[in-house]
């Protein structure tokens, strides 16, 4: 069985004091929940506030970006090491955000992918095609491409290590979710992409659901066979929002380990 993992992604949102209030609201809202596991990535100068606050508790945490290189001369930039000193658990690589305004890659994605693995963190890797694609009909082409791009660099063996999100660009931060259905047929063609490779690899691989995930509407998407838990954008922001999805996924059916 795949366990569900729901992870919050907070982006740029969060002071001292409101983070404080909202990670022990969260943490008492799972604690106790056994069946799924959670994590929330805070921007980077707030790893410390949630290492002091989550460790001991059933909550992980990580960080939103990782640079493509160790360290060097990259003023404002962050490395893997960096945030693994910080007892991050997970790291989110190429979100489309960080797609689109920061121009990242799947050539640069693959590179903070390895670097990642190499620091003990679990990379995140988001992909997903943007509403002109999704009109057009591409969508199978958008995403076989961003995993194809990574999955040459990186090698099958090192992709085990990985967590995926499928987040359709016009589904963030818009309200509208792409219904259970549609997101699953396209968890199932990355999973059935990744078989093609690895049949264990592809079986063990979770495949988070971003986009416009909320209280509401939860259940529905972790009961499908290749949703594997959700990456949360605002709805993280409201502790009784986020522990309500965090509560959806420890009660889902576990995933089969089928491809
Ligand atoms: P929203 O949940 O706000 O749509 O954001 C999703 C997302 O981008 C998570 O990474």
């Amino acid at each position: 069985m795949r366990r569900k993992l729901v992870v919050a992604n907070w982006k740029m949102h969060g002071n001292l004091e409101r983070n404080k209030l909202l990670l022990r609201e969260v943490v008492a809202g799972v604690r106790g929940l056994r069946n799924a596991d959670f994590a929330v990535c805070v921007p980077h100068p707030y790893l410390f506030q949630a290492q002091q606050l989550l460790k001991g508790t059933n909550v992980a945490w990580g960080a939103q970006n990782v640079h493509q290189s160790e360290q060097g001369a990259y003023t404002g930039a962050v490395s893997a090491w960096m945030v693994a000193d910080f007892g991050c658990t997970y790291a989110i690589i190429s979100h489309s955000e960080r797609r689109g305004q920061f121009r990242e890659t799947n050539e640069s994605a693959a590179k903070s992918m390895k670097l990642a693995i190499k620091a003990g963190l679990t990379p995140i890797y988001c992909m997903g095609e943007t509403l002109d694609e999704y009109e057009v009909g591409v969508t199978e082409a958008v995403v076989a491409s961003q995993l194809d791009g990574v999955l040459n660099i990186v090698g099958i063996k090192l992709l085990s290590k990985v967590v995926f999100a499928y987040e359709p660009v016009w589904a963030i931060g818009t309200g509208k979710t792409a219904t259970p259905s549609q997101a699953q047929a396209v968890h199932e063609f990355i999973r059935g992409r990744v078989a093609k490779h690895d049949l264990e690899v592809a079986a063990n691989m979770r495949i988070l659901y971003g986009g416009s995930v909320k209280a509401a509407n939860a259940a529905q998407l972790f009961v499908m066979p290749d949703i594997d838990g959700g990456l949360i954008g605002s709805a993280s922001l409201a502790s009784d929002e986020f522990v309500a999805i965090c509560r959806a996924a420890n009660q889902a059916p576990g995933s089969k380990k089928r491809v």
